[in-house]
């Protein structure tokens, strides 16, 4: 169960004040309910949690097991934005740290990730490893035109046919149920595909095929994460004050209308949470960040930032407040222990594990950034599991989608992803830009 403490809070707002917000939000939770709102053709997220068939977590589960018989020690896994941030946070929330320096034999292929970058630099390294390994790949791309996964999937394709018979059982394709590039290829060249219901947008997309294949080819138990984001997916639909993602939501809007704080930074005290932070500004900053409005999402990991961007939220420019993402308890302990000579003088903290201390870690630092004027929301979860990471994917789905909604903004549509865009194949020369070819040119 996901939880919500706004303790840290308290000196910042008026009860009033918050009362008022709980209310836009009940109402924007009413929007997002009967599917009145804007963008309202892409409200599938919500109850994918509890209306996932078990055929499609098994036609996962055989792609998984149909590489394992093959060997493959490495999946490239091939997306950007929503098609591979949510992936990402899971795998890495829930792999251990060395998973790639211990030796011992692995029971999943080793998951890494392209397409995210037009790195030339970046593809050639990786294709140095792909040449290393058995591999298979899984290229994600809703639209299935999207240029970074495209240009990233045609140089592996090449390298997977180059080198295996079986090329095409080495490659799956998740992308759209009837339309573009991908679907087309892949029809063509028979891979097993995967569709991204119509109804869901690639940030929303974790719980699909998007973000359950390969979170199950690296070895976890999708079926537990479905089952957390169920719990949260009747926590956030309940009318209630107490709703975790209403409360969530109603705060962090007091705060940027009331109170000027234009910056949320997600923290977290586990750098195995780097990517939650990563798939949560992608949520939230294409959700809201529109018609000259929204909170701009940051975020850090603690205790190591504390060394580095602490000083400006401890004293720089009050514009900020913080979300902490806890996690209740470490799966692993540590003791320190005690030495006779005390040179390093630790000895007060003998007997006690390092999980303590990154505890009196954070409650120091909360209460520092109180004193400082940084308001702070907490978000916690017992623990780093597969059902606490699903649960924390629909809590925050959620709660985006109520807040965007107490913004007037629609959370589902992204209008500015495509000025970059457009310059890029204007520059590139795509058939079919030669007039803005021209005009760009024109401009250097
Ligand atoms: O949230 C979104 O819709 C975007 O971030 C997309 O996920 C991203 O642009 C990738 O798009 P596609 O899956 O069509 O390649």
């Amino acid at each position: 169960m996901v939880k919500v403490n706004l303790g840290g809070c308290s000196s910042f707002v008026k009860d009033a004040d918050y009362k008022v917000y709980v209310g836009k939000a009940l109402e924007a939770l009413d929007v997002l309910e009967s599917g009145s709102g804007a963008g309202n053709d892409f409200l599938g997220w919500k109850h994918l949690p509890s209306e996932t068939p078990e055929s499609l977590i098994e036609e996962c589960e055989a792609v998984r097991d149909s590489w394992k018989a093959k060997g493959i020690d490495l999946v490239v896994v091939i997306g950007i934005g929503g098609s591979y941030l949510g992936a990402r946070c899971a795998i890495e929330a829930l792999s251990h740290n060395f998973a790639k320096q211990l030796s011992g034999k692995k029971d999943a292929p080793e998951v890494v990730f392209a397409g995210n970058n037009l790195s030339e630099e970046y593809l050639a390294e990786l294709m140095d490893l792909v040449q290393e390994r058995n591999v298979a790949t899984v290229v994600i791309s809703k639209s299935g035109t999207t240029t970074e996964p495209a240009v990233a999937f045609r140089i592996i394709k090449e390298y997977i046919e180059k080198t295996y018979s079986d090329a095409s059982e080495r490659i799956v394709a998740i992308t759209d149920a009837r339309k573009g590039a991908l679907k087309t290829l892949s029809t063509q060249e028979g891979y097993k595909a995967f569709v991204v219901p119509d109804n869901v947008g690639g940030r929303y997309s974790v719980l699909t095929p998007v973000g359950l294949l390969p979170i199950a080819l690296a070895g976890f138990d999708i079926r537990k994460m479905l089952a957390g984001a169920k719990e949260m997916e009747e926590a956030c639909s309940v009318r209630s004050e107490e709703n975790p993602a209403v409360k969530y939501a109603a705060m962090r809007n007091l705060l940027y209308s009331q109170m000027d704080k234009k910056i949320e930074i997600l923290v977290a005290y586990n750098p195995k949470l780097q990517y939650l932070g990563e798939w949560w500004k992608q949520l939230f900053g294409e959700s809201e960040g529109k018609d000259l409005k929204g909170i701009f999402p940051a975020s850090v990991n603690f205790t190591t930032d504390l060394h580095s961007m602490g000083q400006f939220i401890q004293e720089g420019e009050r514009i900020m407040f913080e979300t902490v993402v806890g996690v209740e308890k470490s799966n692993r302990s540590v003791t320190i222990g005690s030495d006779p000579q005390n040179l390093d003088q630790l000895n007060y903290l003998a007997g006690q594990s390092v999980e303590h201390c990154n505890a009196m870690a954070q409650l120091g630092t909360k209460l520092a950034h109180i004193d400082g004027g940084v308001p702070q929301l907490e978000i916690s979860i017992e623990n780093l599991s597969e059902f606490n990471l699903g649960g924390i994917f629909q809590f925050f789905e959620y709660a985006c989608g109520i807040s965007a909604y107490v913004l007037g903004i629609n959370p589902f549509n992204q209008p500015g992803v495509e000025a970059y865009k457009k310059n890029m194949f204007a520059l590139l020369e795509k058939p079919g830009y030669e007039e803005q070819t021209k005009a760009i040119k024109a401009r250097l």
